[in-house]
């Protein structure tokens, strides 16, 4: 039970971005949303972000997530932490950086139940390092208690020799820090107001400062520039693609495989090579997902295979199998052991179970029935420039080769359409459809310049 606040109001120059900072993603998530979902994981009740530099574009990516404060100037974290006082209660409150997607619930956790234990007026998250520089260092006392944090341009050339940094991320009991915050005074290198000198001001009123070492470094990478934004990205990949291995995902060559944070996938899957899967995609059990593939906001069922295919906001059925080199773009429900083949591009179908398209075809806009076979070369003339048409096509239907259907047209249960027809009119249940014109062979012709 605490309150968590995010700080995310700085500028991020170094991104050198139109974005804000804490808005670009890691595996397809904000960095900010990061940190506010582990803060939700570790049990917040409330969650606030502190936000300013561009606080419009990075206010529609929290505010169904965390409640909002504004900090129009940045003069601090101190300045920071003060724009959201309204918003702190007299419990626990975690504070945090927006720009540190890589701190873990467990760890946000064990940080207030340490807190909590030592009964600390205020506990810092520390980490050693063996390069230091840019980092507050801790000054420890000889009862191990924090004395005061040193900022890298207040430090003395003894300071900075200090190995414990701190992380930015700090537990705080509600009303001491709300009590600090009114005696915070801008008095250093900076002209800022620091979060930091809080400690020390609590120290003076006779409270408990303690600090909580984490082991592992990479939770409290902050992220300032573009390179440091794809070395997050890739130590979050590999913990997702871990936990998808965990589960019983089986991923070939985990370092080519990108994985979003909100994808789920079922067991005794196999990921090959060069995968990409982003968004809220939904893979079920038993599927195999080939060399090449790009799967966004898709759900698939069972036992699918899919092949160097792209498919986007789509749901696939059970056994289904989709490519080498197929395009199925946003809209398609795709029914069970339906046959999607090469170079098939599909789009707002709905397509029944038992349906093969195996090769070289176009289906827009379209409901179609089930066990339909789809010859090679059949195209839904579903646009005439101006507006789109939907055609039906119903169950048993059989489509020959290079068959157009100019859209819309409704095609019966069990109707035979010959190769090569333009179909302009609704074919009946059961009924033979030939729509080209016949064929004439001159006999004996001579004029066959190529033939010696
Ligand atoms: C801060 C700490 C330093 C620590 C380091 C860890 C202080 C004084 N120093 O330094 O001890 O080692 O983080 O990364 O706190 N922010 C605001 N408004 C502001 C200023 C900052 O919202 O006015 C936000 C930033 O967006 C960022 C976080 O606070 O998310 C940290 O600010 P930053 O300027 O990066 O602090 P550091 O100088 O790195
Ligand atoms: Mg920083």
């Amino acid at each position: 039970m605490f309150t968590s606040l995010i700080l995310a109001a700085g500028m991020g120059t170094r991104m050198k971005s139109k974005m804000p900072k804490v808005i670009h993603k890691v595996c397809g998530k904000e960095l900010v949303r990061w940190v506010i979902d582990a803060s939700r994981v570790a049990g917040a009740d409330e969650v606030i972000t502190v936000i300013g530099h561009k606080a419009d574009s990075v206010r529609p990516v929290i505010e169904n997530d965390a409640r909002i404060a504004i900090q129009s100037e940045q003069l601090g974290t101190g300045h920071a932490v003060m724009m959201a006082k309204e918003h702190i209660t007299d419990g626990c409150v975690v504070i945090l950086a927006g720009d540190t997607p890589l701190i873990r619930a467990e760890t946000i956790k064990a940080a207030v139940e340490y807190h909590a234990a030592q009964g600390n007026s205020a506990t810092v998250i520390t980490a050693e390092m063996d390069d230091a520089t840019g980092y507050g260092r801790i000054v420890r006392g000889a009862d191990g208690s924090v004395l005061r944090i040193v900022e890298q341009k207040d430090a003395s050339e003894e300071e900075k020799a200090i190995k414990e940094i701190n992380s930015g991320m700090y537990v705080f009991d509600g009303a001491d820090l709300k009590d600090a915050l009114g005696k915070l005074t801008p008095n250093n290198a900076q002209g800022e107001y620091y979060l930091t000198d809080t400690l020390e001001i609590l120290r003076g009123d006779g409270k408990k400062i303690g600090g909580y070492t984490i082991s592992d470094n990479d939770e409290i990478r902050g992220i300032n520039n573009r390179v440091q934004l794809s070395e997050a990205e890739a130590v979050m990949q590999e913990r997702i693609n871990k936990y998808h291995m965990m589960n019983g995902v089986t991923i070939i060559e985990p370092k080519s495989v990108f994985i979003s944070a909100d994808a789920e996938i079922g067991a005794d899957t196999i990921i090959a090579s060069n995968v990409t899967i982003e968004g809220e995609t939904k893979i079920g059990e038993d599927c195999v997902i080939e060399m090449g593939s790009k799967l966004t906001d898709a759900q698939l069922g069972d036992g699918v295979h899919v092949t160097s295919s792209v498919i986007i906001k789509s749901s696939i059925g059970d056994g289904t199998s989709v490519g080498p080199f197929a395009y199925v773009r946003p809209g398609c429900r795709i029914g069970k052991n339906v046959k999607v083949g090469d170079f098939v591009e599909v789009k707002n179908d709905v397509i029944g179970d038992g349906t093969k398209i195996s090769h070289l075809t176009y289906l827009g806009d379209s409901d179609i029935g089930k066990n339909v076979n789809f010859g090679c070369g059949t195209v839904t003339c579903n646009y005439d420039g101006k507006d789109k048409f939907r055609s039906t096509i119903g169950n048993d239907v059989f489509v020959g080769c290079n068959t157009n259907f100019v859209s819309p047209v409704k095609v019966g249960d069990g109707a035979y359409i010959a190769a090569g027809s333009t179909i302009t009119d609704d074919i009946p249940d059961k009924s033979l459809a030939i729509a080209r014109s016949r064929q004439t062979n001159k006999t004996d012709w001579k004029g066959n310049k190529y033939a010696k």
